[in-house]
Formats: C-alpha cells, sequence, structure tokens
C-alpha cells in the first residue's frame, strides 16, 4: 500500500504543479466560477460545448494543490466526452469523495482520478478536491447567452 500511496502523491503533484488545460477560454459557451466557503479560495471553469460534446475546457484555480490537481484532472477526464456523461460521471466521483458510495466507478473509468480518494481521510480537504467538479455541473447549467449582432 505504501507504494500505492506514493504513487497517488505523485499525480497529485505532477497535476497540482503543471495543470493541464489551464486559463480561459475566449470563445466559451459556458463558465462558471466558484469558492470554498471554509478557505474563501476560487475556481473557474470555461467550456466550449456544441452539438452535446464538450470540445474544450479550461479552468484556473486559486487555491491548494489538491483542488490545482483536480481541476486539471477534470479537464483531462471531460475533454471530448458529452454533457451527460459529464455530469454523470462528476455525480458518481462526489458521492465517492464524500463516502456515501464506495464502487460507482471502476479502476478504468475513473482513471487518475482515483489518486484523490485518499483525501476521504481528512473530511475538510473534501471540498478542495469537489471544488472543481462542483463549478463543472455548475458550469454546464450556466449557458452564456449568444450575442447577435
Ligand atoms: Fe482552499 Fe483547498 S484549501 S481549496
Amino acid at each position: 500500500m505504501p507504494l500505492l500511496n506514493e504513487l497517488y502523491q505523485e499525480i497529485i503533484i505532477d497535476h497540482s504543479t503543471s495543470p493541464r488545460n489551464e486559463g480561459n477560454l475566449d470563445l466559451a459557451t459556458h463558465s462558471t466560477e466558484v469558492h470554498n466557503v471554509t478557505c474563501g479560495d476560487e475556481l473557474a471553469v470555461s467550456l466550449f460545448v456544441s452539438d452535446d460534446l464538450i470540445r474544450d475546457i479550461k479552468f484556473r484555480a486559486q487555491g491548494c494543490s489538491i483542488s490545482k490537481a483536480s481541476g486539471s484532472m477534470m479537464t483531462e477526464k471531460v475533454k471530448g466526452i458529452s454533457v451527460s456523461e459529464a455530469i454523470e460521471f462528476s455525480k458518481k466521483l462526489q458521492k465517492m469523495l464524500n463516502n456515501s458510495e464506495t464502487h460507482l466507478l471502476d479502476e478504468e473509468t475513473i482513471g487518475d482520478l482515483v489518486a484523490l480518494l485518499g483525501v476521504k481521510r481528512f473530511p475538510m480537504r473534501v471540498k478542495c478536491a469537489t471544488l472543481p467538479w462542483h463549478a463543472l455541473e455548475r458550469a454546464l447549467q450556466s449557458p452564456i447567452p449568444c450575442l447577435k449582432v
């Protein structure tokens, strides 16, 4: 188990120090900003969705390494899948992180995000890990109105 924990730590460190898809999308169709009420940290997500597919996604996190790593892995996970698949995955992952259900996602489906499950031992950090997923779901419910000129 120690080797596995080291591997999970390495995944989190890698994503928090070199976050993938960091920034803002200029041509976003959906976006939102959320904050963690316990620490005040903020996280913004912007997406480009067309034909019900998440074509592109970026995030910006002003927060801890867990929220940054979770946001980075989230962008890799949902880019290219449908909105409903992304929401379903998000809900299952959050249930697993909140400990209410443990085997909602199999090993292949959860992928590197399995590294986040270690935070279940630290209830205060669960919100850090779920923050990007909360933002994702909220953004997908917040389409940006089209400007017609
Ligand atoms: Fe603020 Fe983790 S401590 S998001």
